[in-house]
């Protein structure tokens, strides 16, 4: 299969980081943006490296994900320049050469060592916003001029503008989803199999294509009761007996962009947790319909806790309303994270909280500390919806203490708690009409 073409929308792309960079070094009052793409990091006391992981800053404007070392550097009305590093080194395996769409639209300049940057930088340091890690570059002739100074009048802009994903960018998402539905394919059938959790990622991984270092996070694959640890990333060796369900959260990466997608699965196809997981699916439907421009993403995340309060209820675990789940923190124990976040670049996205593009922050709704976006969706937006219930004992057990124990029907909690709990998460797009549900369409094209 010849691989898609993504020339003409990564050139509209960058027209649009060209036009945000200039805005942003006008707030600035500073005249190039210059953008390390991060540095290797090694183990204490040793020569190991952790996986290198590119600032994202830089892989917005380059679809390079594997280039330390290298820099970025952009004038107002200027050609920008690649600082591409490509080291004589017999190793390891050295960056290819530039190759690809990206490469018509910089001024490319290869350096063998890390500190040659220095002398493609701009000459004047301090007219130059710098984004980046705190260390330098610039390799064994560090440079103090040129740490990252990350100006807050530049950041609060791009990273404020960042949740306007471009047509590129959705397409690049879109990629990463195939990838990432290729492997929840898999890994249900290994599921179903009858695998460990570990042979279960591993299934994961080979589906994907990539493995763990280059998914946009650790793959949570939980079998029965770890599916109520939310970032269960154990990967236990030897299946359970019985195996009763499956919650996987795994994503996949595309040129530096992520998705994050979470499926939960009963063994007993017919029989009551099944029954749950398909309440909450179709719970989770309606509230992608409602990634719409103007909509309040807290009153999304509110109004989650009402129709999974109703799910709660009407499978017999609370004996009151939503509402009232919702008012004295109850429906908090069964649903106790946001319902999603900005995705893009990161799988949890910046500037959630974002009043403006000059700064500010939007508060939290009280009594939802882990909510990660607080923002109004506008067109671009894209988003994860991740609704949930689970049964933590944790939580279960304070629920006992604090006064409100009566609401509950602890028996049809103790039938559930063998189960773990059950998230689906897909990742919505919101434009000027209908959401564009990505995770969605992929499982559909893959059918
Ligand atoms: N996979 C992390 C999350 O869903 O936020
Ligand atoms: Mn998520
Ligand atoms: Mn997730």
């Amino acid at each position: 299969m010849t691989p898609p073409d993504f020339s003409a929308l990564y050139a509209n792309h960058l027209a649009t980081l060209k036009q945000r960079a200039d805005e942003a070094l006008s707030r600035g009052g500073l005249e190039y943006l210059v953008v390390p793409s991060g540095t290797q990091h090694y183990q204490v006391f040793d020569d190991r490296d952790y996986p290198y992981a590119v600032n994202p800053q830089f892989k917005h404007w380059l679809p390079l994900t594997r280039v330390p070392n290298s820099w970025l550097v952009y004038s107002p009305g200027n050609k920008p320049k690649a600082i591409y590093y490509q080291p004589f080194d017999y190793w390891h395996v050295v960056p290819d050469a530039p190759s690809g769409w990206w490469v018509e639209h910089f001024d490319i300049v290869i350096i063998r060592k890390p500190e040659e940057a220095l002398q493609h930088l701009p000459s004047d340091a301090a007219r130059c916003a710098i984004l980046g890690e705190p260390q330098s570059t610039l390799g064994a002739a560090p440079d103090q001029r040129f740490q990252p100074n990350n100006p807050q009048a530049v950041i609060d802009y791009l990273e404020y503008q960042r949740a306007f994903k471009t047509p590129y960018e959705v397409a690049m998402m879109r990629e990463a989803t195939r990838a990432g539905v290729r492997a929840h394919r898999a890994a249900e059938a290994a599921f179903r199999a009858g695998n460990s959790e570990f042979d279960i990622h591993l299934a994961y991984c080979a589906a994907a294509r990539q493995d763990a270092g280059e998914l946009p996070y650790n793959n949570i694959v939980a079998l029965n009761r770890n599916g109520a640890v939310l970032h269960y990333t154990e990967l236990g060796r030897v299946a359970p007996q019985p195996v009763r369900s499956f919650l996987i959260d795994a994503g996949a990466s595309f040129h530096g962009y992520a998705c994050d997608i979470t499926r939960t699965y009963a063994t007993d196809t017919a029989g009551e947790f099944q029954a749950m997981i398909d309440a909450v699916d179709a719970a989770q439907l309606s509230m992608c319909a409602q990634v719409r421009a103007g909509v309040d993403y807290k009153q999304l995340h509110l109004d989650a806790h009402l129709a999974l309060g109703g799910i709660l209820r009407d499978f017999g675990l609370i004996n009151i309303s939503p509402e009232a789940a919702l008012a004295n923190g109850v429906s908090n124990v069964f649903f106790p994270h946001g319902i999603g976040h900005g995705i893009g670049l990161q799988v949890h996205d910046v500037a959630g909280f974002a009043a403006t593009d000059h700064g500010g922050t939007i508060a939290k709704p009280q009594g939802h500390p882990y909510l990660r976006l607080t923002r109004v969706l506008e067109p671009g937006m894209a988003v994860t919806i991740e609704p949930g219930i689970y049964f933590i004992d944790m939580l279960l057990e304070d629920l006992k203490k604090n006064g409100n124990a009566e609401a509950v029907d602890w028996a049809r909690v103790d039938a559930f708690r063998p189960y773990g709990g059950i998230r689906i998460e897909d990742d919505v797009v919101c434009t000027g009409a209908a959401p564009i549900n990505l995770t969605r369409e992929g499982f559909a094209e893959a059918a």
